[in-house]
C-alpha cells in the first residue's frame, strides 16, 4: 500500500493504524499546493458476496455524508473525499497534527480537576454538535481523540457509525455492536445506543484521566467503581451522573452537562456544597449511644426504640449569634460548636452532638449565608437551591419541599427534606431557607438516614429558634 497513489491523487506515506476492519494512512494530496498531508482510511467489509457489498455500498454512501456534515465542526477532520476502488471503500480526511489522548494519558499524570473540566467542556460541545445532526459517535475514547498540536484543543476522530459498513451482517440479529470494553455502556453493548451512551463514554475517558487508571479494570455494579478521593466532590458527582449504568438516570442530553458543569465556576455555591458533603456522617452513632446508656439510672436502661437520646434529658440551649450577619440560634449546651467562619464558602458555624476531634460527624446541623448576586424572592432560590441538590448530591431524592413559618422569622422560609448518598452512605437531610435583601441563610440539619429521627427533635427546635436581626 505505501507509495500507491489512490485515485492518481492521494500518495500512502505512511501506517497510522490498522482496526479489525480498517487500515488508515497518511498520505500527501498530490493536487494540491505544497502536497499536504491527509488521512486515508480503508474500510474493508467482512462480507465480499454481492448482495453484502450492495448494502455496504449504500451505508458507505450515508454516512459518508454524516462525516461530511460533521466534520464542518472545527474540532472533527473534514472530509475531503470519499470513494470507491476494487471493492473496497476509502475516506479521506483532513490530517489534525497533536497527540492522542492515548498516549497523553499513558504518561502516568493525572489530571488536575481544571484539567478535566476543561477536557470536558471541550469534547461535550464537539459532541452538542454531533447530537445535534443526529449522529451518535459510539466510540469515544483516548484513542478517538487528538489533542490537537496548533490551539491543544481536542479533536474528535473515528466515528463508529462508520463500522457498520464494515460489519454488514455481522451478526444474526442484524446487530451491529461498535465500541470499545470500558467505554461503552451497557445499552449500547445491547445493541441499543443513545445519546446518553456517548455521555458514558466521556465520563469514563474523564475517570481515566483523573485516575490514571483504564476504564477497563474498574468495577461497573452496581456503579462504576473510581477513586475520586482527590476529586472535586461536585465534579465527581455530575461525572458519576455521566456514567450511570442505568442510562435513563444519566444526564439525557449533552447541554444538560454542560449546564451542570457551568455551576462549578460559581465558587461560592460549590464550595459550600462541597464542605456541606465533606463534612457529613461517616461513623454511626452507636457508639455514642452506649455511653449515654452507661450513664443513665438502671431504671432507664431499657430505652423503647421510638424516644430520641434527647427526649431522655431536657436539654438546656446556648445561643450562638453573630452580629457581622446580624444571626441568632440557639443549640443544645452539650453539642459541640464549631464557629468556623469562612468567607469564600459562607459558612459560619456548626453544631454536632458529638466531638469533632474524635469521631467523624454523623449528625449535625450547619449555618450558612450566601451571598447573591441580585436580589432573589425565596422562589427563585428555592429553585436555584433545589436544583443544585438534585445535581449534585448523589443519588438526591426530594421527600418534602414547602414553604414554612418560623416562630421568630417574619417572612415565610422554605424547608425541604431530602435524601441522598455520601459515599455509598444514606445521608437525610433537612434544609430552611430564607432570602433577605440579597442574602440568603440556610440552615441545614444532616444525618445518617438510619440517625436522622433521632436528633430531627433537637435540630427542630435549633432551627425554629433561628432569628434574623
Ligand atoms: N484525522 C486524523 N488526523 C490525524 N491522525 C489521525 C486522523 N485520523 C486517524 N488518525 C490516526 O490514525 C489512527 C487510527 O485511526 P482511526 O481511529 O480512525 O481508526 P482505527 O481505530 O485504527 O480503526 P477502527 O475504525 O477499525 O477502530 C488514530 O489512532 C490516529 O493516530
Ligand atoms: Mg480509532
Amino acid at each position: 500500500m505505501l507509495q500507491t497513489k489512490l485515485r492518481g491523487r492521494y500518495k500512502i506515506i505512511r501506517d497510522l493504524g490498522k482496526g479489525g476492519f480498517s487500515e488508515t494512512y497518511l498520505a500527501n494530496d498530490m493536487d494540491l499546493p505544497g502536497n499536504p498531508h491527509c488521512v486515508v482510511k480503508l474500510l474493508k467489509p467482512i462480507f465480499t458476496d454481492p448482495e453484502s457489498l450492495e448494502i455496504a455500498a449504500r451505508l458507505f454512501e450515508r454516512e459518508a455524508q454524516v462525516l461530511y456534515k460533521v466534520g464542518t465542526h472545527d474540532q472533527i477532520p473534514r472530509l475531503l473525499a470519499h470513494f470507491e476502488e476494487n471493492q473496497q471503500f476509502y475516506l479521506v480526511q483532513e490530517y489534525i497534527p497533536g497527540t492522542l489522548l492515548s498516549k497523553e494519558l499513558t504518561k502516568g499524570q493525572k489530571w488536575s480537576d481544571e484539567q478535566a473540566i476543561n477536557f470536558l467542556k471541550d469534547l461535550l460541545q464537539i459532541l452538542e454538535f454531533v447530537h445535534a445532526e443526529q449522529v451518535i459517535h459510539r466510540d469515544v475514547k483516548p484513542a478517538n481523540l487528538i489533542r490537537r498540536a496548533s490551539d491543544n484543543k481536542i479533536t474528535l476522530i473515528d466515528f463508529g457509525a462508520v463500522k457498520k459498513i464494515t460489519a454488514v451482517m455481522e451478526t444474526s440479529q442484524g446487530i451491529t455492536v461498535i465500541g470499545t470494553p470500558g467505554y461503552t455502556p451497557v445499552e449500547q453493548r445491547d445493541g441499543n445506543p443513545k445519546f446518553s451512551s456517548d455521555i458514558y463514554a466521556v465520563g469514563m475517558t474523564c475517570i481515566q484521566g483523573l485516575t490514571g487508571i483504564n476504564p477497563d479494570t474498574l468495577q461497573k455494579k452496581p456503579e462504576v467503581a473510581w477513586n475520586k478521593q482527590d476529586v472535586n466532590p461536585q465534579l465527581a458527582a455530575i461525572i458519576d451522573k455521566m456514567v450511570c449504568r442505568d442510562y435513563r438516570r444519566r444526564y439525557q442530553s449533552v447541554p444538560e452537562v454542560l449546564q451542570a458543569l457551568s455551576k462549578l465556576e460559581q465558587p461560592t455555591l460549590i464550595e459550600t456544597l462541597w464542605k456541606t458533603k465533606k463534612k457529613v456522617a461517616s461513623v454511626s452513632v452507636i457508639g455514642i449511644l452506649i455511653i449515654a446508656v452507661a450513664t443513665i439510672p438502671l431504671t432507664h436502661q431499657i430505652i423503647p426504640d421510638f424516644i430520641s437520646i434527647s427526649q431522655l434529658f431536657p436539654i438546656n440551649f446556648s445561643v450562638y449569634e453573630n452580629s457581622d450577619y446580624a444571626i441568632k440560634i440557639k443549640y443544645p449546651q452539650n453539642w459541640v460548636k464549631n464557629e468556623v467562619e469562612d468567607k469564600t464558602t459562607g459558612e459560619l458555624a456548626r453544631f454536632s452532638p458529638y466531638d469533632r476531634n474524635n469521631s467523624d460527624v454523623g449528625a449535625e446541623i450547619i449555618l450558612e449565608i450566601q451571598p447573591l448576586k441580585r436580589p432573589l424572592v425565596l422562589s427563585e432560590y428555592t429553585n436555584l437551591k433545589v436544583n443544585e441538590i438534585i445535581q449534585f448530591f448523589p443519588e438526591a431524592k426530594i421527600h418534602e419541599s414547602h414553604t414554612v413559618k418560623l416562630p421568630n422569622i417574619p417572612t415565610l422560609v422554605h424547608e425541604v427534606v431530602y435524601s441522598g448518598k455520601d459515599n455509598k452512605l444514606g445521608i437525610k437531610r433537612k434544609a430552611v431557607w430564607t432570602v433577605k435583601d440579597k442574602t440568603a441563610y440556610i440552615i441545614t440539619y444532616s444525618a445518617q438516614e438510619s440517625e436522622y429521627d433521632k436528633y430531627l427533635n433537637t435540630a427542630t427546635k435549633m432551627i425554629n429558634s433561628l432569628e434574623l436581626l
